[in-house]
This record gives C-alpha cells, structure tokens and sequence, in this order.
C-alpha cells in the first residue's frame, strides 16, 4: 500500500477479532495498517495467517500498558515508516466478576489495558500529528460503558472513562486538524464474548432487538469512515453499534 501522511494506520490489539476485521477494512480502503500485538508467539502467528488470506501487515510489538514501551514502539513506526496519522485504540480485556469477588488485579489489569493505555498511545502520537496538522484518533469503548454490566465494575469504568477522554482530546486538537471519536460495540462474535457461559450469554442475546450478536466487520465500516479525510467535520463524538440493546 503507498503510504502518505494521511494513511499510516495503527491498530492497537490488532491480532484480536475486532482488531483483525479493523486492519482488513483499513487496508481495503487505502490504508497502510500496522498491526500492535504484545505477545510475541500470538503476534507472528497472526502475521502469518493474514499472509495466507491475502493481508501482509507490518506488525509491531508494543506493551500498551507500559509508557515507555509504547514511546518506544511509536519511535521506531515513526522511524521505519512515517508519521502515525491514524490511532486506533481496541487494545481491551475483560476481567468479569462482581465487586466483592473482584481482586486488586483484576481491576487494576483492566484500568491499565483499557484505560491508561488509551493514554500512553495518545500521548505519544500526538505531537507528530499536530505537527502534520492531521491526525484521526478512534476509542474503541463498549455499550457497558454507557449503560453498565453486572459483573463489570472495572470494565464500564474503563469504558466510561475512555469517552470522557475522548471528548476533552477532541476539544483540545479541534483545530489541529485531528478528530477524536469513541465507537461503543456491543456484543459482538468474538473470543471475548464466547467467553460468557453460554446459557449467560444467550440470555443477553435475548435481550437485544435485533436478536443476535453483530459481526465484526460492522465495527470495522465505521472505524475506517472515521479514519478518512471524510470525517473531517466528526470529533467528540460517541458512536453505538449495538443491535439497539441500548437506546438513549
Ligand atoms: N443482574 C442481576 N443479577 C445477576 C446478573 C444480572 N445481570 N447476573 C448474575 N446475577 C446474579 C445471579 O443471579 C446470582 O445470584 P444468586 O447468587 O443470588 O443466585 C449471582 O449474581 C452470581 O451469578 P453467577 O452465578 O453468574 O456468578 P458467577 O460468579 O459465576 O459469574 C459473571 C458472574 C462472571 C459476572 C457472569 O454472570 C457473567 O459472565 N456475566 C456476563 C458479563 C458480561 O456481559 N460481560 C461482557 C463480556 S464481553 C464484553 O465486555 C464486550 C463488550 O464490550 C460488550
């Protein structure tokens, strides 16, 4: 893909199901994807799997929990590539359990994957875009952080806090040339929604209108509107794609 600086695309948590169908959509629209993942065996094996479908996506190592590490990964894209115009935080975990079952770990690891690395990554490509006068910053948050979830304190706060960043980065770059949105998925086919017990899980399917989880290309159309020089106008702003399982 011929790069430029309006296409340079970083997807944190690339190697996940959202993050995957993310780099597809990136790529098919004339984006230049980088993929982040932290684990080294994961990583490459994904890398691997993407050639065989058609994708070569450069990859890049980066732990987005950790500040310097995330400099260091930035640094290095900057050097070997060009200017990161295009962030997409997706980088997420769950750690479900109701609040007096929950350890100090389990809320911290999921303030620092979901939260302060929306932070880190922000914080590191920001100065470059400013300079390059264009910049597209895309928050990948959760319906469960606009309405809430039994036993998940820790994410719908993460989740919830990520907006609230959004909307305040978005004032402050306005006129930089760089937009920040959040998109709010719902339950979405992927590990991490498998992952409910299934008579738990089918029991919230049950309770969304349209009757089944979303794909997750559905997620990927809209990061990859935001992500153009189409969107331009877009900032602040906090997108729901959840089969109406919450209206507001
Ligand atoms: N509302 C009210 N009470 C509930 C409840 C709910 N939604 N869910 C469970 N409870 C109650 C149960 O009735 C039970 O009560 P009793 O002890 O009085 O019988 C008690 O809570 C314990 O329930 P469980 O047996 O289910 O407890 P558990 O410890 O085995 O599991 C849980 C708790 C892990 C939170 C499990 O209920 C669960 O997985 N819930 C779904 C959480 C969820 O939706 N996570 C989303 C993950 S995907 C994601 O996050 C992506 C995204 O952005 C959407």
């Amino acid at each position: 893909m011929e790069k430029n600086n309006h296409n340079i695309a970083l997807v944190t948590g690339a190697t996940g199901g959202l993050g995957t169908a993310m780099c597809h959509k990136l790529h098919e629209d004339g984006f230049f994807v980088i993929a982040n993942y932290r684990n080294d065996d994961k990583g490459k094996a994904w890398q691997e799997e993407q050639k065989t479908l058609g994708f070569d996506f450069v990859i890049a190592k980066g732990d987005v929990t950790d500040f310097e590490d995330v400099k260091r990964m930035v640094t290095e894209i900057n050097e070997n590539y060009g200017t990161i115009s295009v962030l997409v935080n997706n980088a997420g975990i769950t750690r479900d359990t109701p609040i007096w079952k929950m350890t100090l770990s389990q809320w911290e690891e999921v303030m620092h994957t979901n939260l302060d690395s929306v932070f880190y990554c922000c914080r590191h490509v920001i100065e470059a875009m400013i300079t390059n006068q264009f910049g597209r910053i895309i928050n990948i948050s959760s319906v469960n952080g606009q309405r809430g979830q039994f036993g998940q304190t820790n994410y719908s706060a993460a989740k919830a806090g990520m907006h609230g960043f959004t909307k305040s980065l978005a004032m402050e770059v306005a006129k930089k040339g760089i937009t920040v949105n959040t998109i709010s998925p719902g339950y979405i086919g992927t590990d991490m929604v498998m992952a409910i017990r299934e008579e738990v899980r089918n029991k919230i399917v049950e309770q969304i209108p349209m009757g089944r989880l979303g794909g997750t290309e559905e997620i990927a159309y809209l990061v990859s509107f935001l992500a153009s020089e189409k969107a331009a106008y877009i900032t602040g702003a906090n997108y729901a794609i959840n089969g109406g399982q919450h209206v507001y």
